[in-house]
């Protein structure tokens, strides 16, 4: 018995393969139930009891070497196969073929919108990210408790005094304004920050276009009218435009803009949440308050201002409906821009 186990091994060790039909000879000859050794396990039944321990042991270790050697066998077709991949390539088949990337929706849609205010005289202004409490915050009139100070709203960098992300593009209208006398004539696009659970429909970093026109006798008629031909020339000439009081801390009298929903054409669906509206940007005449912290004379000068989200804007015209699909760069969302340019 000794002999024959002895045998088996000296045969395992020897063995090769090159092939998958070789490795499977190899399975059936010594691991399958109906094996060299399985016929092994088999014959337990006829050695006498005392002797059925050591005897079980040996099989045990031969049935293991058996194994062993299996998986080294596997390994070695393994690299074999990944060593000459010429036995496995088509060479007939066509090369494959660079596919050229394409613009991002979001940064086709900042072009298209920067354009369109170009055409009117705004230039491009830039600020920072990292940004003080005063000028995200404080000189743009938010009252001290108001909560989008709060942490819930902004991510903090440190606190007393306060380094934030900035949570909307206007510390740039503050930077401009500290920075250059009227006319100021600008948009400024850039990334913006806020504390919210990504989903659907919010994420935490996000994108707006912000505008500041500030001179001598600025009205609101300048706001309406500057606003009503951006609309137009985006979505369209039969694009409806309207007005709707609101409130923000650094704008007075302040308006929401809403124009005809894009997808039902003002028929109400569930975009527009059946009103037929859907909003794309807020605005208002700077608050005398904030000129003044400015070191601009609020009796001289006054502005609008206005501030929209770019990842809105897309939505629209392309009809993204989740904020996620921006940032996952899945190539089969990307790949659907392609023609932009
Ligand atoms: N900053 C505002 C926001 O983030 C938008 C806005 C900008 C409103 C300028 C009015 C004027 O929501």
């Amino acid at each position: 018995m000794q002999e024959k186990v002895d045998a088996i091994l000296e045969e395992i060790k020897r063995s090769t393969a090159s092939s998958s039909q070789e490795l499977e000879e190899y399975r059936l000859k010594f691991i399958s139930k109906k094996s060299i050794i399985g016929e092994l396990f088999n014959e337990m039944k006829s050695i006498p009891n005392d002797q059925k321990k050591a005897f079980g042991m040996k099989l045990n270790e031969l049935k293991q070497s058996a194994q062993a050697r299996f998986k080294e066998l596997i390994d070695s077709v393994n690299n074999h196969q990944a060593d000459t991949p010429a036995d496995h390539v088509d060479l007939t088949l066509p090369p494959a073929g660079n596919e050229p990337g394409s613009i991002h929706p979001l940064s086709y849609m900042r072009y298209k919108i920067i354009e369109i205010f170009e055409r009117i005289g705004f230039n491009v202004a830039d600020g920072p990210e990292i940004e003080d409490d005063w000028h995200n915050f404080t000189a743009l009139n938010f009252p001290e408790n108001h909560p989008a100070r709060e942490m819930q709203d902004t991510f903090f960098i440190e606190r007393d005094p306060d380094i934030l992300l900035r949570t909307h593009t206007s510390n740039v209208q503050i930077r401009l304004m500290e920075n250059q006398k009227p006319p100021v004539r600008s948009i400024m696009p850039g990334r913006v920050f806020r504390n919210e659970a990504i989903s659907a429909r919010a994420h935490c970093v996000f994108h707006q276009v912000e505008g500041l026109y500030v001179d001598k006798n600025v009205s609101f008629i300048d706001l309406k009218h500057t606003l009503y031909h951006f609309a137009k020339e985006m979505f369209g000439k039969d694009t409806k435009v309207r007005y709707r009081p609101s409130y923000f801390p650094f704008t007075e009298p302040s308006a929401e803009i809403d124009i005809s929903c894009q997808i039902c054409g003002g028929k109400g669906c569930q975009l527009c949440k059946y009103t037929g509206w859907v909003e794309i940007a807020g605005s208002g005449m700077v608050d005398p308050n904030v000129l003044a912290n400015c070191g601009i004379d609020p009796q001289e000068y006054t502005g609008f201002a206005f501030g929209m989200g770019i990842e809105r804007i897309t939505q629209l015209k392309f009809r993204v409906n989740d904020l996620r699909l921006y940032t996952e760069n899945d190539v089969r969302f990307l790949k659907q821009f392609r023609t932009l340019h």
